[in-house]
């Protein structure tokens, strides 16, 4: 399998890259700097530059050429203001999505974020700012556009907060309503109120949906949990 990784030398974005190569897959990791491309090309990753908020869709979907699904694992991080959520996180998902229908290229997995469906109501909840409400609110359009889209085999991941503690494999999923709502059916927890996963046990997950076709069409709630991911997989699938 060809899969491009939107974010590529991002801290999931790499952890996805090396993954995916160990896998035995191919992959090609958009960066948007020179200067990242010798860390993705040392495991073993092809290298394209791309910039989501600078490319248009047809520049865009020439990198797509040969690919079996691209990954939107960008975003425009932790010290951007409400602009660059909405130019990353929802106009560069829809861009490359748009891209990938050009491309003919049908699967789409979404890294998004727990809280997408807080940020459906117009009104912001006083414990969330300015800003963690612009990037929620991105998040959520970016869902809603790629959800929309019959071209596309889609599946959107929505961690919880996530660490930089080593993976330990072990994940809870459960499968989210269509219509944004909170998660359905009991999930299963390592600890109780767990609310985060480590990057490494993300770049598990959306390898593992990579590979799952059954996930197509999913919104899928990720914590941390105890379930080997592919067990946590098969469990909301079966
Ligand atoms: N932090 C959390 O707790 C949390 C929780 C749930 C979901 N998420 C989401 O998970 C995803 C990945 O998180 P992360 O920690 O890996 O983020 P990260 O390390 O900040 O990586 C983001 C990546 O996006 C790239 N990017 C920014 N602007 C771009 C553009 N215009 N065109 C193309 N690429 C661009 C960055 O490239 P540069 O190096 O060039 O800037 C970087 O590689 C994000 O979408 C984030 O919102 C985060």
């Amino acid at each position: 399998m060809r899969t491009v990784i939107a974010g590529g030398h991002g801290q999931v974005g790499r952890r996805l890259a090396r993954t995916l190569v160990e896998r035995g897959d191919d992959v090609v990791a958009f960066v948007r700097s020179a200067s990242q491309i010798t860390d993705l090309t040392e495991i073993g990753a092809h290298v394209a530059l791309v910039d989501l908020e600078e490319d248009d869709a047809v520049a865009v979907s020439f990198e797509l050429d040969g690919a079996d699904a691209v990954v939107f694992a960008a975003g425009a991080g932790p010290g951007s203001g409400a602009e660059r959520k909405d130019t990353v996180d929802r106009a560069g998902a829809a861009l490359l999505a748009d891209a990938a229908e050009r491309a003919g290229v049908e699967r789409y997995v979404l890294l998004s974020s727990r809280g997408t469906e807080a940020a459906r109501s117009d009104e912001r909840p006083d414990e969330i700012d300015d800003t963690f409400w612009a990037y929620l609110r991105a998040k959520a359009a970016a869902e809603d556009d790629l959800r929309a889209r019959d071209a596309l085999r889609w599946t959107v991941v929505r961690p919880g907060r996530l660490t930089d503690e080593p993976g330990v494999g072990l994940v809870a999923l459960a499968p989210v309503e269509d219509d944004g709502g909170r998660p359905r059916g009991k999930r299963r927890k390592a600890g109780a109120g767990r609310e985060e996963v480590t990057r490494d046990d993300v770049a598990l997950v959306i390898a593992a949906v990579l590979h799952e076709p059954r996930t197509a069409g999913l919104v899928i709630d990720l914590v941390g949990g105890d379930r080997p991911v592919d067990e946590a997989l098969d469990g909301i699938l079966s």
